[in-house]
């Protein structure tokens, strides 16, 4: 547990009995202002251990941010300055914090104090930006009044609230379930240089493959062109039409415990595809197109029971429950994530519906991981208990 110098601070010893509470063993990595907040002393009566506080000091043999950097399996920073956030984003590691989080390769949680405008500032929302892409999660601030005396968004999260955070964050619930996604939109081919496609960018579904990787699973990503970077400990299948998406999942589909299509797959291709380069002519020009195979729909007649758990997406322009549950049962599927078309492209949030045939859940705009992560608590819900 990384401490920071704020205020805050006096509350990371809560969090420490919480953590240890829970079972959990517990050692501490202070920066020099938070020993101004909060004694190391407490910390060495809470854990049993001294705080690391000074990289310089003799006491430690070898290196003992790389030893703290082994021993944990999660690491969480409460409170997390803008200040310590910054120098996290930079890869900057000048005191015993920032260099252990720079060795840890684990899951890493931040829970964010400070006063509003500094939470509200670009440069932090910068900084927050940029430790999500690499894989932190964040929990808070929360509303409130704040040191300062005003009232708003920056207090740190409740204890308890970090610590289930902290735990969520190394959760193996889908350890030996093997997980299916694809993502992204397909290039459907015209000629050599050109492709009918669409406005995906397939974040939604890399954010499903990177939660499922995290939570244990053998995640399997067939992706669309994209340009994302292929998220930690999940296997990338590249395809690029249609037929090929088709293909990969169809040689998986026999070996897998869920599928979740998260892919905008081009209902129609180009009826020929030509060898060389399409020359213009004068006057306009039409273009044949062929229907794809619906992908989703064929797996979903070709399962037996609900084996593997099969979950679609409907991205809708209107009406978007309704159609989201004819979709649920055309497609015979057990889950559609249901979500409107200018609520998600190309944005890291989204606001989706998930309808199954005896529920509907309006979730909240969110971070598309933690729509992942309900997504995949869905789907867990209906894998056999391992
Ligand atoms: N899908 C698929 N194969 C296709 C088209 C879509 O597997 N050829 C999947 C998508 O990955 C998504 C779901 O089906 O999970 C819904 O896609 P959508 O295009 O919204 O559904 P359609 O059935 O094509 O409905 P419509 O065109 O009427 O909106």
């Amino acid at each position: 547990m990384g401490v920071s110098g704020g205020i805050a601070a006096y509350k990371a010893a809560l969090l420490v009995r919480e953590l240890m509470r829970r079972g959990h063993e517990v050692r501490v990595v202070m920066t020099e202002a938070a020993t101004r907040f909060v004694g190391p002393i407490t910390f060495t009566g809470l854990t049993g251990a001294p705080p690391v506080v000074d990289l310089w000091d003799a006491r430690y043999a070898g290196e003992v941010h790389v030893e703290l950097a082994e021993w944990a399996d999660a690491m969480v920073v409460a409170p997390a300055t803008a200040h310590t956030m910054a120098r996290a984003a930079g890869g900057i590691a000048n005191d015993a914090l920032t260099a252990t989080l720079l060795c840890f390769d684990g899951p890493v949680v931040f829970a964010p104090a400070m006063h509003t405008r500094m939470w509200k500032h670009p440069a932090t929302a910068r900084n927050v930006a940029q430790l999500r892409a690499d894989g932190a999660a964040f929990v808070g601030p929360t509303e409130g009044p704040l040191a300062s005396g005003d009232v708003g968004l920056g207090r740190m999260a409740e204890p308890d609230v970090i610590a289930a955070a902290v735990e969520a964050s190394v959760r193996s619930d889908l350890a030996g379930f093997t997980v299916l996604v694809s993502a992204g939109g397909t290039h459907e081919d015209l000629d050599p240089v050109r492709f009918l496609g669409n406005r995906s960018t397939g974040k939604m579904g890399y954010a499903l493959a990177e939660r499922a990787a995290a939570r244990g699973a053998h995640a399997v990503l067939v992706s669309g062109p994209t340009s994302l970077a292929t998220p930690s400990g999940v296997e990338r299948i590249d395809v690029r039409s249609a037929l090929e998406m088709e293909a990969a999942i169809l040689e998986r589909r026999g070996s897998v415990d869920a599928i979740v299509m998260a892919a905008a797959v081009a209902d129609y291709r180009p009826a020929e595809l030509a060898t060389d380069k399409l020359k213009k002519t004068d006057g306009p020009r039409s273009l044949e197109l062929v229907r794809n195979p619906d992908i989703l729909a064929g797996l979903g007649a070709w399962r037996e029971g609900s084996h593997p758990v099969l979950v679609g997406f409907a991205l809708e322009t209107q009406d978007v429950v309704p159609n989201a549950r004819a979709k649920l049962a055309r497609k015979r599927v057990d889950l559609v994530v249901a979500n409107h078309a200018t609520d998600a492209f190309g944005k890291s949030t989204n606001r989706v519906t998930l309808v199954a045939a005896d529920s509907e859940t309006a979730l909240p705009e969110l971070d598309k991981r933690d729509v992942a992560d309900a997504i995949l608590d869905w789907v867990r819900a209906r894998l056999p208990a391992s």
